[in-house]
């Protein structure tokens, strides 16, 4: 588990290398974010000896930031935690406020939050402070504690902070992750195939196509902020991966075709967003071809299908393929819908100037009796639309309520 902890400038920072030990101990990797108050309480050099890695504290570091960015770092989080949690930082973080590193990381974050209070007992349970403590907890943030005892201020009552080996043993707990990523796909697995395939032709060349993989790995990291376990299927890509999900890596069309059969009978969706070959080399030369000819033939045969082989199973998931088009986009795409018996598709142009490779997209999305279109936006907002738009179909499809699957009755232009 890679846990960021943000330290903020309460005196019970003075227990926080106690805490990165006990996180350690229970296996978890601890990167720690400084607020500048919190370094008057605790000094950076202890907490670098204790967790092993550089402490970070100024958003500005260009240093830091070159060799692990803030956004890399909100991405590496499986959870942040911030302890002590000061009336500040929690002020801060209720308003969406990002002055600093901590609450631009809490801002950038997929990953859930859970915050240990601390703080003077009158403070604690001043109104704003209490108002902001239930916005947090609200919006799905775990609040740790406080405890109830004796203060560093003399005073006894409500505001201290919980023990560092409750906290580590309360965020390393497997239900802790559980409870926090919660969500409409709670209890459900997606899959989701990324990216383009490589079809050897001999141990030095391939076939391959434009696909950069980026809009199946903004996909599984939108179902995975759902609360779905992710199974991520992917080709060859140049991105990091998703967080909390399990990524399997594959190149070939056959690899990717074996790896999605391996998994699917637990999977309740799954999304084809792989640029899959259509064809591969019917012989893989086992040497480099040599150029001994003016021209050469490869002979090319069908790969499988993956996307339809899928649908076609007796206990079928929810089934979303991608219609990548550089003509008649909505046509094919409405020919594939009915032909790979999908459940939905998402038809997409693809060109020299839009589509494979490009940050932006915008698609049309078609399903028996409906559709909707989505405008030019960034892959990972998309996204986050499109799994906004299969739960709603997924539910209302497959929902407690519902007959299984709707068949496709009939669909024309
Ligand atoms: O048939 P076509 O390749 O145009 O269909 C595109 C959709 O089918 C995409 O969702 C793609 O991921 C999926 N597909 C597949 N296996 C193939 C070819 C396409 O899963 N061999």
């Amino acid at each position: 588990m890679n846990i960021v902890l943000g330290i903020t400038g309460g005196i019970a920072a003075y227990k926080t290398p106690e805490l990165v030990r006990r996180l350690r101990e229970r296996g978890a990797d601890v990167q720690i974010v400084m607020t500048a108050s919190a370094e008057e309480f605790v000094t950076p050099t202890s907490l670098q000896a204790v967790s092993g890695r550089p402490i970070r504290t100024n958003l500005w570091d260009k240093e830091a930031e070159a060799s692990m960015s803030h956004i890399e770092l909100a991405r590496w989080a499986d959870l942040v935690l911030i302890a002590p949690a000061t009336a500040e930082i929690m002020a801060r973080l209720a308003g969406g406020g990002a002055p600093d590193l901590l609450t631009t990381l809490c801002l950038a974050t997929e990953a859930p939050i859970a915050i240990a209070p601390a703080m003077n007992r009158v403070m604690w349970a001043n109104p704003a402070v209490q108002a902001n403590r239930d916005m947090l907890e609200q919006r799905g943030m775990r609040i740790l504690g406080p405890d109830v005892g004796s203060q560093a201020c003399g005073e006894e009552g409500a505001g201290r902070m919980l023990d560092p080996d409750d906290i580590a043993a309360a965020v390393c707990d497997p239900e802790f992750a559980g409870a926090v990523v919660d969500g409409p796909l709670a209890g459900k697995t997606v899959l989701v195939t990324a990216g383009p395939t490589r079809e050897p032709i001999d141990p030095v060349r391939y076939i391959t196509n434009r696909s950069s993989g980026k809009m199946g790995y903004a996909i599984a990291s939108a179902a995975h902020a759902k609360g779905a376990r992710v199974i991520l299927v992917s080709g060859p890509v140049m991105l990091q991966e998703p967080n909390g999900v399990e990524v399997q890596r594959v190149e070939t069309a056959e690899e990717m075709h074996a790896a999605t059969h391996a998994s699917i009978v637990d999977v309740d969706i799954f999304i084809a967003a792989a640029a899959v070959a259509d064809y591969r080399p019917a012989d893989r030369a086992t040497q480099k071809i040599k150029k001994t000819k003016d021209t050469m033939s490869l002979e090319l045969v069908r790969s499988p299908d993956i996307l339809a082989s899928v649908a076609a199973l007796g206990d079928v998931p929810f089934t979303v393929g991608f219609a990548a088009e550089t003509e008649r986009v909505r046509d094919y795409a409405l020919g594939k819908l009915e032909n790979k018996k999908l459940d939905m598709i998402v038809a997409n142009r693809v060109g020299s100037d839009c589509g494979f490779d490009y940050d932006d997209n915008s698609v049309e999305v078609l399903w028996a009796g409906g559709e909707r279109a989505f405008p030019q936006m960034a892959k990972t907002e998309l996204a986050h639309e499109l799994m906004d738009l299969i739960v709603e179909r997924f539910t209302s499809t497959r929902g407690p309520d519902t007959q299984p699957a709707l068949s496709i009755v009939s669909i024309k232009d």
